[in-house]
């Protein structure tokens, strides 16, 4: 699984972000932060930056987060995927892009998700803007328990597949 471009320009007053890769963040999060500090608004930066390093709880072919309390997307590394919230639903995609399998980036300057790899772009919901990737980002089925999403990681729901990807989605 490649990293791709290391050089996707990070917006540093921007959620964008929410979706680079903990050398971006080091890079280019770090002086965001240090002007920050000076500006004295690092407590809601810090907090969207630490959104990237969000994990979910595992129980068995299943995760676990919190509901998001803000419109955006949080990346989990670790179990290559992303928790997005936006319009009242939560959505959780696959972090591979289907073309190719680079991983697929937030950019919130541009309210859409981008593949550095071939440049394709993606809706908020994953629907396919353009580029070279055929189909709409890969979901897998969720829904809500209380205060927590569990997302159902045995399968990837592809935009093929109109009905099943329509409906993996949650309500919040
Ligand atoms: S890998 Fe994403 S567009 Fe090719």
């Amino acid at each position: 699984m490649s990293h791709g471009n290391e050089h996707e320009p990070c917006e540093p007053t921007l959620d964008a972000c929410a979706l680079q890769d903990r050398r971006d963040f080091m890079r280019h999060g770090l002086m965001a932060v240090g002007a920050l500090i000076a500006m004295g608004a690092v407590p809601e930066r810090l907090a969207a930056l630490e959104r990237t390093l969000a994990t979910g709880r595992r129980v068995g072919n299943e995760l676990r987060y919190p509901v998001p309390t803000a419109d955006g997307a949080t990346i989990d590394r670790a179990n290559n995927l992303i928790i997005a919230r936006f319009n009242g639903e939560a959505i959780a995609f696959v972090l591979e892009c289907p073309h190719r399998g680079e991983n697929v980036r937030w950019q919130a300057n541009n309210n859409r998700f981008f593949c550095p790899k071939h440049e394709s772009t993606f809706e908020p919901n994953g629907a396919r803007i353009q580029g070279k990737a055929e189909r709409g980002m890969d979901r897998y089925a969720i829904r809500r328990e209380g205060d927590e999403l569990v997302v159902t990681t045995t399968e990837k729901v592809r935009s093929t597949n109109a009905e099943a990807w329509a409906a993996a989605k949650v309500s919040l």
